[in-house]
């Protein structure tokens, strides 16, 4: 049997009534307690309050003297423990067939209700043995209802941290609106699409949202359209069965699969090849997916998000992109503004990234010269809200005590070439400090990489000039803020 004690609280306003209760479950009184009994809805109310989740299971009469009795004491029980169980008694005589009683009081909230006594066993109430499973089945409910609360809140708690992890910093205007329609859209179904610049945080905004949306406990999956080798991208997207082609050597589940139920964040969607836009036209048409190789198609309920730092009518009109599915993804349309439209997050953002890197490479937390910060204000940061970010972590490797001018320039010359120096040599002393071997790396890195692009006609020339895989190419080209 059960481990654990089950507490009991008591209304009724009948002595004898009270007397049949404690009789009929005393052949278990090691392990239902009867903590307290009181005669009236109010003081019931007020026990409930004040015993702090103590009470597993509530047994009422129907008809009790006072204000508050029946349904309303049920509800309002309710609402201060929503895991107690409530057993309701009533009086044989008027509600032995009495269906809609029944239903009323299961609609309030009540576990079980059962009459008083069933002819001539009066000093117990109902069926004494079913009485007792019915207390230890409503424990059991308790039990796993507040299992299932304390994961719920768990979960919501992980997903505040996650959130909090991921705040939108900025008080422009038009980080202000932004927030305001994450707000609005989140709680909607309905597909956004997100256009801005590279950098700019479009994909922090998809993250928003879906942590803010009633899929919050689903799967947030993204995918990068444009580091797919295109001959790649259906199957990573819809999936395949076993042996439908060679090669298959088992089935794959592709990623609006693994998404379902949740949302589908398609990042740099206008590189989607053509063949695969009509597939994800269809798939947003009928929620279904055709699985390479199976014979039926498969539904799934995914939102969509898609990203873009094209301007995708332009790729319409190029008939690039299908003019259909941009309207099944322009469903709400979200911009997010580049740096230069809002140049008053930019301080902002460098002392949120300054507190945060410090934190986090736990070292003290520098000031910034009024020269140095006039400098970053007027900067243009083509790169954006990504671009911040790398400076300020430079900053804070490279500078102790207090950012001066000459620091930003150092950071932001080894960042961005083209905006000090236009070529693609490499300066080994700029009259600053001297770089690490490692800073060095990157910077080389940084030259080459720019270099190899300037000279290719695409991603993919670049990528097999530098001995790369696409995928691998644009990850690099993120790292070094060119994407
Ligand atoms: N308003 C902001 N507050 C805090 N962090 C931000 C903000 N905007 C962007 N970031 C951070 O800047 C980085 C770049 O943002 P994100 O990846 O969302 O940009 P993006 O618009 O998707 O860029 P791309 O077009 O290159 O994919 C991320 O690390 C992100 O967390
Ligand atoms: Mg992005």
């Amino acid at each position: 049997m059960m481990q654990s004690k089950i507490n009991i609280l008591i209304i009724e306003d009948e002595q004898f009534d009270v007397h049949r209760i404690q009789n009929t479950i005393k052949p278990y009184k090691d392990k239902l307690i009867l903590k307290d009994v009181v005669s009236d809805g109010v003081k019931a109310l007020q026990l409930v309050k004040d015993s702090d989740g103590n009470y597993d299971v509530v047994i009422m009469d129907y008809q009790i003297a006072g204000g508050i009795r029946g349904e309303q004491l049920i509800i309002k029980i309710k609402e201060i423990d929503p895991s107690i169980q409530i057993i309701v008694v009533t009086k044989m005589t008027i509600n032995i067939t009495d269906y809609e009683l029944a239903n009323s009081l299961m609609n309030s909230g009540a576990f079980w209700y059962c009459t008083k006594y069933p002819g001539d066993i009066e000093n117990y109430i109902y069926q004494p043995t079913d009485f007792i499973i019915s207390i230890l089945n409503a424990y059991e409910k308790r039990r796993l209802e507040r299992l299932s609360l304390r994961s719920n809140k768990k979960l919501n708690q992980n997903i505040e941290e996650l959130l909090r992890a991921k705040k939108i910093i900025g008080q422009s205007e038009q980080v202000q609106v932004l927030r305001k329609q994450i707000e609005k859209y989140s709680a909607t179904e309905a597909n956004i699409l997100i256009s801005g610049e590279t950098g700019t945080g479009k994909e922090l905004v998809a993250y928003n949202i879906h942590y803010k949306s009633k899929r919050k406990f689903e799967k947030f999956v993204i995918v990068n359209c444009g580091s797919l080798p295109h001959e790649l991208i259906e199957s990573e997207l819809f999936g395949y069965t076993k042996g439908s082609f060679t090669g298959a050597t088992a089935d794959k589940m592709g990623l609006f699969e693994v998404a379902n139920g949740g949302t589908l964040f398609l990042d740099e969607v206008s590189e989607l090849p053509l063949s695969a836009q009509v597939k994800l036209l269809r798939v947003i048409q009928n929620g279904e997916i055709e699985k390479i190789g199976r014979m039926n198609n498969l539904k799934v309920n995914v939102r969509i998000i898609a990203a873009t730092n094209k301007n995708l009518e332009e790729e319409v009109k190029e008939n690039k992109f299908r003019e259909d599915l941009y309207y099944r993804l322009n469903v709400i349309p979200l911009y997010v503004a580049p740096l230069t439209e809002r140049e008053g997050d930019i301080i902002m953002l460098v002392d949120y990234f300054l507190d945060f890197f410090a934190k986090e490479m736990d070292l003290p937390k520098p000031m910034l010269s009024e020269e140095a910060t006039d400098l970053l204000v007027s900067y243009n940061w083509p790169g954006n809200v990504r671009e911040i970010k790398n400076i300020v972590q430079r900053l804070l490797l490279n500078t102790e005590g207090k950012i001066n001018t000459g620091d930003v320039k150092f950071a932001l010359l080894n960042k961005n070439n083209k905006s000090y120096n236009g070529n693609d040599s490499i300066n080994f002393w700029n009259g600053g400090e001297f770089l690490t071997l490692k800073d060095m790396e990157k910077l080389l890195k940084e030259k080459y990489v720019s270099f190899i692009r300037k000279n290719s006609k695409s991603d993919a020339e670049a990528a097999k000039k530098l001995g790369l895989a696409p995928p691998n190419f644009h990850r690099l080209c993120k790292e070094l803020g060119f994407k």
